[in-house]
């Protein structure tokens, strides 16, 4: 199976193909059949991972999302979602005027998504609330590409305790961000309260983990 990360003419924080190739190469090891990404943005990450594990699993895979898609409401958050814009004219053209949606809105991730609407579910809310409510769902990975506010991250690391399964894996990304160190902050000292075990990967990636796999 050949791994490829396409971005769909979307935008996504894993902008060098390499680490997105990464990740999906990461999932494909722990061949992870209940997924949750935090932090969906416009859906790339989502629809790479889901083809993925339709790759591996065929029908036999669940994939939930969380995102306050912020800009549905019209009152975005720079700190929550910063450029939406794209730097290719084109793209904001296309979106604008021919597609008419927003790229980092529920419908149009729902649309990005619709050729596995049978195995995702997709959750418009904070995470921090929303991860109480799920808490009967036990995930075997998990994405953490939410808010990057150290309270946030903190927040959610805690919640996440509740729905990750014992040899679950939680992947957090930008790790060690300059303009993002709550990041690290709460991640460390997740790691160390709780005494798991974390492994820094491709050099943005904290793979924290129960269990030393
Ligand atoms: C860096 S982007 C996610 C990128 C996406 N994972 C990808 O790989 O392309 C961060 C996303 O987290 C969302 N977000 C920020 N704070 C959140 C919160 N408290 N609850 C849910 N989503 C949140 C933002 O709306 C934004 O879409």
């Amino acid at each position: 199976m050949k791994i490829r990360f396409k971005n769909y003419w979307r935008k996504t924080s894993l902008k060098k193909k390499e680490d997105g190739i990464f990740l999906l190469n990461h999932i494909k090891k722990i061949r992870p059949r209940n997924f949750l990404e935090i932090g969906v943005f416009h859906g790339v990450t989502s629809r790479n991972v889901c083809e993925l594990l339709h790759e591996l699993h065929g029908n036999k895979f669940k994939f939930t999302g969380i995102d306050l898609f912020e800009n549905d409401t019209g009152k975005l958050d720079e700190e929550i979602a910063p450029n939406i814009h794209f730097s290719n004219p084109l793209k904001n053209i296309y979106y604008r005027y021919i597609v008419r949606r927003d790229p980092y809105s529920y419908q149009s991730v729902l649309g990005l998504l619709k050729k596995f609407k049978e195995n995702v579910n997709i959750i418009k809310g904070n995470s921090n609330d929303v991860l109480k409510e799920i808490k009967t769902e036990v995930f075997d990975y998990i994405f953490l590409d939410g808010g990057h506010k150290y309270e946030t991250v903190k927040n959610d690391l805690k919640n996440l305790m509740q729905v990750v399964n014992n040899n679950g894996t939680i992947l957090c990304d930008d790790y060690d961000l300059s303009y993002a160190p709550g990041v690290k902050k709460a991640i460390d000292e997740y790691v160390l309260d709780n005494n798991f075990n974390l492994k820094i990967l491709n050099s943005r990636f904290a793979e924290i983990t129960k269990y030393l796999k």
